[in-house]
């Protein structure tokens, strides 16, 4: 029932005494940290109202042990109540938006994120956070990128080197399905180039990216 993605979420946060399960849904990430001790209590929240009803069914058992809550992104929350937060299943736009908004009020929380598809506006938000750690994830033929925000540690800038294309992988690629990506990714790039015309403005970036990624797919740096 509860997608490796989000197993996956859970093994990069360390134990939890109250975590908030941002843009919840079906609320499986929190009944996973419940059901297995890694979180004592947890706040599932979403911006509607029928999502919320799916997480009251799935946390049903841990009903003493977990609050729905209504809202945009991370306004549900005061700041000195949770240590971890998550917010996984979204686009990098929408990520985004929720941290342009009240990231700044939870400065000593660890931030578990998530992002589906073009991860690239979400690294370049956090070129000026902490990065404590990435992972990447494959299921059903998709790519997840995972990025563990933490005070303390390098920043995006630091570990990603900056420039657009870069921040499609940031430090990933030094890993096996982080390159995978990347040659699915140069795939991607060789359709998009067939389809336009040689003068078309939009082939010099892919073709910045393409010798970009061809450099990383080959690196032998771990
Ligand atoms: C695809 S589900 C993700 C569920 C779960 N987090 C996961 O990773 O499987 C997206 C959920 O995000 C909620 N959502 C979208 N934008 C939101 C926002 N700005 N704040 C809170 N919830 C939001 C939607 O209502 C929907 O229930």
């Amino acid at each position: 029932m509860v997608p490796e993605r989000l197993i996956r979420l859970a093994k990069l946060a360390g134990p939890i005494k109250t975590g908030a399960d941002i843009a919840c849904d079906h609320a499986y990430l929190s009944y996973y940290l419940l059901k297995h001790n890694q979180a004592n209590f947890m706040i599932a929240t979403d911006i509607k109202a029928n999502p919320l009803e799916n997480a009251k069914r799935t946390l049903k058992p841990f009903r003493d042990r977990s609050e729905l809550r209504l809202g945009f992104g991370l306004q549900p929350l005061t700041p000195s109540e949770v240590d971890t937060i998550f917010i996984s299943g979204l686009g990098a736009e929408t990520i985004v938006e929720i941290l342009q908004e009240g990231m700044e009020r939870f400065l000593n929380a660890t931030f578990v994120l998530q992002v589906n598809g073009n991860p690239s506006p979400l690294r370049a938000f956090l070129m000026s956070k902490s990065i404590f750690t990435e992972d990447i994830v494959k299921e059903n033929r998709h790519y997840y990128q995972i990025i563990v925000v933490k005070e303390g540690y390098k920043k995006g800038e630091q570990i990603w080197q900056g420039g657009v294309p870069i921040l499609r992988i940031g430090s990933l690629y030094r890993s096996e399905l982080g390159r995978e990506y990347l040659s699915k990714r140069l795939g991607d790039i060789e359709e998009a180039l067939s389809g336009l015309l040689p003068d078309d403005p939009r082939g010099k970036d892919l073709r910045a990216e393409r010798s970009l990624f061809q450099e990383l797919v080959n690196t032998k740096e771990r």
